[in-house]
Formats: C-alpha cells, structure tokens, sequence
C-alpha cells in the first residue's frame, strides 16, 4: 500500500474529526488544537448522525461542521463519495475518527490509507469491535486501555500509535470500566494526534515507525 503521509513541514496538518455521538474524544482534541504550538489545527467536525452533540459542541467553538445522514444516501459508496468530497473541499491532511460509528467501503479506507486514525476503547488486538468493556470483563483480564491506530480495511486492526492502559478492579461494571478508560482516551488520543501530525510517527508497511525517541508521559500505563 503506498501510504500518503501527513507531515507538519511547512505548517499546520489540516486535520478533520468524524463522529457519530456524543464527542468527548473530539473535545479533547479540539482543546489540544487550540495551543499554539500543537501541530495540527482541526479544520472540520463531520457526523453520519445529524443529532450527534458533538456537531452541536464544535459549531460553538467556530468550527466548520457538516451532518451526512448515512440514510439519506442510497449506498455506502454513495455516502462515502460525498463524505471524501467534503473532506477534499476542505483540504484535508489527516483524519481522526473519534466514535464514528459507521464501516468505510474498501476505495474510501484505501484513499485515506496512512491519513487516518482511530480511537479504539481497547488494548489492540484484544477486544476489536464492540462492547469491548463487556468482552474484557468476560475474559477477566486484570488490564485494560485504549488505543489509537491507523485505519486498514480489516476493523481494529490497523498499526498501533499508542497505547493507555488502566486495571480492571474488583466489582467493575462496564460503566465502571469506560468511564476510567475515556479518561486514558482524553489523554493519549491528542498525545497521539501530536505524533502523527508533527511527522514522529508514521506508516511503514505494517508497522509505526517513530523518527526520535518517544518521551515518557506523566503514568506509566501511557504507551505513546
Ligand atoms: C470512545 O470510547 C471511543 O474509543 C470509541 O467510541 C467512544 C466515543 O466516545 N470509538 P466519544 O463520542 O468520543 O465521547
């Protein structure tokens, strides 16, 4: 696959979010976004959903925002086209996706190969898809965590950036579980944003490769 790679040089990664809910992980980014010194500003916030509070939550801080209803289109590919053509418009470099809750066809995933990321609420590859917490409670791992990784056709199986992990205790629900996650999530995904962006980290076949050596963040489970 020859990835295009995104890269500060020269300014800015213009960076667009796509959602389908509530936002929390593009919060995070949108507030990382905001020091100067970040290396990537967030140029559009795009959801399948017309009702995600995230849309409503980045429009009030002057970002660009475009609701695609999925179901007002008639394939997945039309869908797709019109969400690369937004994406194109807005001279896009890179792409979080950040609860975007909707499967890419293979051209769109291919298109944006190497220029887009994810969030996923589990240590990869453990734990791909779904009710991650509840799958982890399952299996009764005594550790737990997220990951960002670059988007491949195959779901939660693209190479990893970074990881945050968290212990699973004694009387957790998932409730219990996501919510210590999402606070890891907050953390790492902006942290991992800033290695992509500023050209610290990027594709090389099937894994990451990291031009320097990584610093150390504040907690040990933080893997970046
Ligand atoms: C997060 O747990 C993320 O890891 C997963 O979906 C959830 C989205 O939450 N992909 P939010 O919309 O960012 O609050």
């Amino acid at each position: 696959m020859a990835a295009a790679q995104t890269s500060s040089v020269g300014g800015k990664t213009r960076v667009a979010i796509l959602i389908s809910g509530r936002g929390s992980n593009m919060a995070s980014l949108i507030a990382a976004a905001e020091a100067p010194d970040y290396p990537a500003e967030i140029l559009l916030v795009a959801s399948n959903r017309p009702e995600a509070p995230g849309l409503t939550y980045a429009a009030e801080r002057g970002i660009p925002t475009r609701a695609l209803d999925h179901r007002a289109y008639s394939s997945r590919e039309a869908f797709d086209a019109a969400l690369n053509a937004e994406l194109e418009a807005a001279g896009i470099d890179l792409v979080c996706l950040a609860g975007f809750m909707r499967i890419f066809t293979a051209g769109f995933v291919e298109t944006w190969a190497g220029r887009m990321i994810n969030i996923h609420p589990s240590l990869l590859p453990l734990f791909k898809g779904v009710h991650t917490h509840e799958q982890a409670l399952a299996a009764g791992v005594r550790l737990h965590g997220c990951t960002v990784h670059y988007v491949v056709p195959e779901l939660d199986a693209g190479p990893i950036i970074a990881q945050g992990a968290v212990p699973v205790r004694p009387g957790d629900d998932s409730d219990a579980l996501a919510a210590r996650i999402l606070v890891q999530e907050h953390r790492l995904y902006p942290q991992a944003l800033a290695l992509v962006a500023g050209g610290k980290a990027r594709l090389d076949g099937a894994r990451v490769v990291f031009s320097e050596e990584v610093p150390e963040v504040e907690g040990a489970l933080l893997s970046l």
